[in-house]
């Protein structure tokens, strides 16, 4: 691709890093400007003024991170709770920027009340009221919804390829399909996204787990379920090899099933990355970089978000601790707002590297 010719990355201002040496292909020159983009939640948006200026100056989508989940959506079973999700959606369009919605329906993120939900009907009454209500609200605001987070299970073995939820429990594999068809009826515009993480590294568990959303985004397809992209969170781990060829083949089904792309949680699990500040930054943006020129040889994603901006607030950093105590650096830019390498990397995909 043009953005990653070695001129390509010396203006980036990584030529000094080593790539994967791929061939150009005419996908990737195509890969000139994907918008980039961050998640952001709302206690940082409060609270800090600086996340306001960064996010302007870096970003052109905003995702809120936490606030359409049903934990802050519906805290109370009695009703619908707007407010977080709209401050930081009023904050994305005052500011021209697009959006995400993330995400109708997960096994996680939910409020006490809704983990105790105990009938079929219950089930299908709480997850229609909310598809429909929630979808609704947001129609000709929200371009894009994760319909549905995190579906295939962790191993997904052939025999439990999908994960344990009180969806699945309460409703069978048949909510998937029920998911989709709900969001589309409440907003016939939206684009519908099928959202999932650990499809990008080498080894059998990663392989089925694309196995599975192939076979599951066919089915669904195959009923005429309206599903029109896969997100891949990206959440990759430094320590981990990226399946090149996999992932390429996977993403070219993908392509031939005639469903979008976008990297929706980018970030860099750097728990087993050196000490060394510099070190550890340069890794990071390697791995970046080589993620991404993969992806988009064979695919030009819609956007690439990273889930977070900063690494003053990520929840790396909670979920993967570092054994030497030192501080996760997960993110585009340090904890004092200072672009890393990595982000010198989204700047060039952002451009398209020419
Ligand atoms: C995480 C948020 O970043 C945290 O702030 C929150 O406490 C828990 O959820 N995969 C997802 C995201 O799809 O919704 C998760 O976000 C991170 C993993």
């Amino acid at each position: 691709m043009a953005g990653l010719t070695r001129r390509g990355l010396l203006r980036a201002g990584l030529g000094a890093l080593p790539l994967v040496q791929l061939p150009m292909t005419r996908q990737a020159l195509a890969a000139a400007g994907v918008p980039v983009g961050a998640a952001v939640m709302i206690e940082d948006l409060r609270s800090d003024p600086r996340i306001k200026d960064a996010l302007i100056r870096y970003c052109d989508v905003v995702v809120p991170m936490n606030e359409l989940k049903w934990e802050a959506l519906r805290h109370s079973r009695a009703g619908f709770d707007y407010s977080a999700a709209d401050e930081v959606i009023t904050f994305a369009r005052r500011n021209g920027k697009g959006l995400r919605g993330h995400t109708l329906v997960w096994h996680d993120g939910l409020p006490a009340w809704a983990r105790t939900i105990g009938s079929r009907a219950e089930a299908e009454r709480e997850l229609t009221l909310h598809i429909e209500t929630v979808v609704a609200r947001y129609r000709g605001i929200m371009p894009v919804w994760d319909v549905v987070n995190e579906v295939v299970s962790h191993e997904a073995p052939p025999d439990a390829p999908l994960r344990d939820s009180i969806w699945l429990r309460h409703l069978g594999p048949g909510y998937i399909e029920t998911a989709f068809r709900l969001a589309a009826a409440a907003d016939p515009k939206a684009r519908l996204v099928i959202n999932d993480y650990d499809l990008e590294n080498t080894g059998a568990r990663t392989a089925r787990r694309r196995a599975e959303i192939l076979r599951l985004i066919r089915s669904l397809k195959d009923k005429g379920v309206p599903v029109h992209g896969l997100g891949m969170q990206a959440h990759l781990y430094a320590e981990r090899e990226i399946d090149v060829g996999g992932l390429q083949q996977f993403l070219a089904e993908l392509a031939r099933l005639e469903v979008s792309l976008a990297i929706t949680e980018l970030d860099v699990i750097d728990w087993r990355l050196p000490a060394d500040v510099a070190a550890r930054d340069a890794a990071a943006a390697r791995l970046v970089a080589g993620f991404l020129k993969t992806v988009i040889d064979v695919r030009k994603p819609e956007s690439v978000i990273t889930w977070g901006l900063t690494d003053r607030s990520s929840w790396i950093s909670g979920t993967f601790r570092r054994s030497d105590g030192l501080p996760n650096r997960p993110l585009p830019l340090d904890a004092d707002y200072r672009p890393k390498p990595m982000m010198r990397v989204l700047e060039g995909v952002r451009r398209g590297w020419n």
